[in-house]
C-alpha cells in the first residue's frame, strides 16, 4: 500500500492502545455498568453487552481505521460522536449507543451511503442489512459515482464495481494485513478516490494471489466473484451449504451458495472470521476452482484394469478393494512384507494418514510408509 494511502487510513491508529494490557475497567454502556479490559474498544464492550452497533469498515481481523463512521456513539470523554470501533475504553466512561443523536446520525449517514449506490443495493450485503435494520427509507435518489474502475481487468475471478464502493478500505487492509500482498490500495483524491492497482493494471499483472479475501470482506458487493456477478442480486436468497474443502488436508470450511435446480455452485464464501479453522480466509483453489465438481472427466467410481485388455474399466468399491487386498497379500507372500511400500498424501486428513501408516505397520508388517509432507 502506498504511503499516502497508509497515512489517510491509519492517521489515528495510535489512539487504540496495544491489546494485552490486563487492567480491569468499568464502562457504563447505555446506563449499565460493564467490565472491560484496558486496550479494548467501545465496540467490543458494547457488542459483548448485546448492543446493536452497526459497522461497515470494521473487520475484527484488521486494524481499525474509523473510515465509515457507521459505529459512532456518544462517549463522556468527547463532545463529538466517537467511532466505537477504534475508541478505547476508559474507566468510568458513560457511553450511549442508541441515543436520539446517535440514531439521527446513523440514519443520515445510511441515507448518504444509499445515495452513493446504484438504485438497487445488493441484498444481503452488510450495507443493505444495516439499512433494513436501522430504518433508512428506500428510494433515496442515487448520485452517479465519479470513481474509476478497472473495466479492462482480464482476470477471470474478481470484478470491481466502483459505483458500489464506499471506500471503507476493508479490501485494501485485508490484502495488506492478512494476505501481506498489498496488490490494491486506496488511490486518487476527492470524488475520484477509488480502489487502485499499480498503474490501474489488471489483477493478473499485480502481486494479487486471487485469494478472494477482498471480495469476502467487502460490505457492499462492490467486489464480486465474476462468475457470480450476473446473479449478484439473488445470491442472498440461494441456499447455502457448509462443506469442507477437498483440495488439501487443512480442512478449511466453505459456505457454498448453490442453485439446486441447475446443480451448480454459484459462489464459494468462507464462513465468518472467528468461527472456523480458516478464520474467514480461503485460497484461490478453494474459492474459485470449483469447476471439477461437475466436470464430465471427474472420477466418480473406482477404475480397475481389465486383466485381458489392460483397459481401465469402472468397478464397484468392493471389487476395487478386493483386488487391492489380493494383490498386496500376494506380493507379501511372494516377496516378503518389506517389498511393500505405502505412500499417503498431505492432501489427506491426519486421520487418513494415520490409518495409512497403521495399515502398513499393523496389517502388513512393514515400516515402509511415507507421506509427501515428510520430505
Ligand atoms: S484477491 Fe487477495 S491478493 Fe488479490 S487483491 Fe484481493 S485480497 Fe489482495
Ligand atoms: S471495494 Fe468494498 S471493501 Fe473495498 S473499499 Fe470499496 S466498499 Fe470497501
Ligand atoms: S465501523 Fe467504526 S468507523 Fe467504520
Amino acid at each position: 500500500m502506498p504511503d499516502d494511502a497508509r497515512k489517510l487510513y491509519r492517521a489515528e491508529q495510535d489512539v487504540v492502545p496495544a491489546p494485552g494490557a490486563s487492567t480491569t475497567l468499568t464502562v457504563h454502556i447505555d446506563g449499565q455498568p460493564r467490565t472491560a479490559v484496558e486496550g479494548e474498544t467501545l465496540l467490543q464492550v458494547a457488542r459483548r453487552a448485546g448492543c446493536d452497533v452497526p459497522t461497515l469498515c470494521h473487520d475484527e481481523r484488521l486494524q481499525p481505521t474509523g473510515a465509515c463512521r457507521m459505529c459512532l456513539v456518544e462517549s463522556s470523554d468527547s463532545r463529538r460522536l466517537v467511532p466505537s470501533c477504534r475508541h478505547p475504553v476508559a474507566d468510568g466512561q458513560q457511553v450511549q449507543t442508541a441515543s436520539a443523536r446517535v440514531l439521527r446520525h446513523r440514519q443520515a449517514l445510511l441515507a448518504l451511503y444509499a445515495a452513493d449506490q446504484p438504485e438497487q443495493i445488493v441484498p444481503g450485503s452488510e450495507l443493505e442489512v444495516a439499512m433494513r435494520r436501522h430504518g433508512v427509507a428506500e428510494g433515496v435518489p442515487s448520485v452517479s459515482s465519479a470513481r474509476a474502475g478497472r473495466p479492462e481487468d482480464a482476470n477471470r475471478f474478481i470484478q470491481f464495481q466502483p459505483d458500489r464502493c464506499i471506500l471503507c478500505a476493508r479490501c485494501t487492509r485485508y490484502c495488506d494485513e492478512v494476505e501481506a500482498v498489498a496488490a490494491i490500495a486506496v488511490g486518487h483524491r476527492g470524488p475520484q478516490t477509488t480502489i487502485v492497482t499499480a498503474d490501474m493494471r489488471g489483477l493478473l499483472d499485480t502481486t494479487c494471489e486471487l485469494c478472494g479475501g477482498c471480495v469476502d470482506t467487502c460490505p457492499t458487493g462492490a467486489l464480486v466473484e465474476k462468475k457470480a456477478a450476473p446473479r449478484q442480486m439473488e445470491l442472498a436468497s440461494l441456499p447455502t451449504v457448509r462443506t469442507t474443502c477437498g483440495y488439501c488436508g487443512v480442512g478449511c470450511q466453505m459456505d457454498l451458495s448453490v442453485d439446486r435446480e441447475k446443480g451448480q455452485i454459484v459462489r464459494v464464501q468462507s464462513p465468518p472470521p472467528g468461527t472456523t479453522t480458516n478464520d474467514g480466509n480461503l485460497c484461490v483453489k478453494g474459492r474459485f476452482a470449483t469447476g471439477y465438481v461437475g466436470h464430465p472427466d471427474r472420477l466418480t467410481v473406482p477404475l480397475l484394469r481389465d486383466r485381458t485388455t489392460g483397459q481401465l474399466v469402472p468397478s464397484t468399491w468392493d471389487e476395487a478393494l478386493d483386488r487391492a487386498h489380493s494383490l498386496l497379500v500376494d506380493a507379501k507372500a511372494r516377496h516378503g512384507a518389506h517389498a511393500l511400500a505405502f505412500i499417503s498424501s498431505s492432501r489427506a486428513t491426519n486421520e487418513e494418514n494415520y490409518l495409512a501408516q497403521k495399515l502398513a505397520r499393523a496389517a502388513f508388517g512393514t515400516n515402509n510408509c511415507h507421506q509427501c509432507a515428510a520430505t
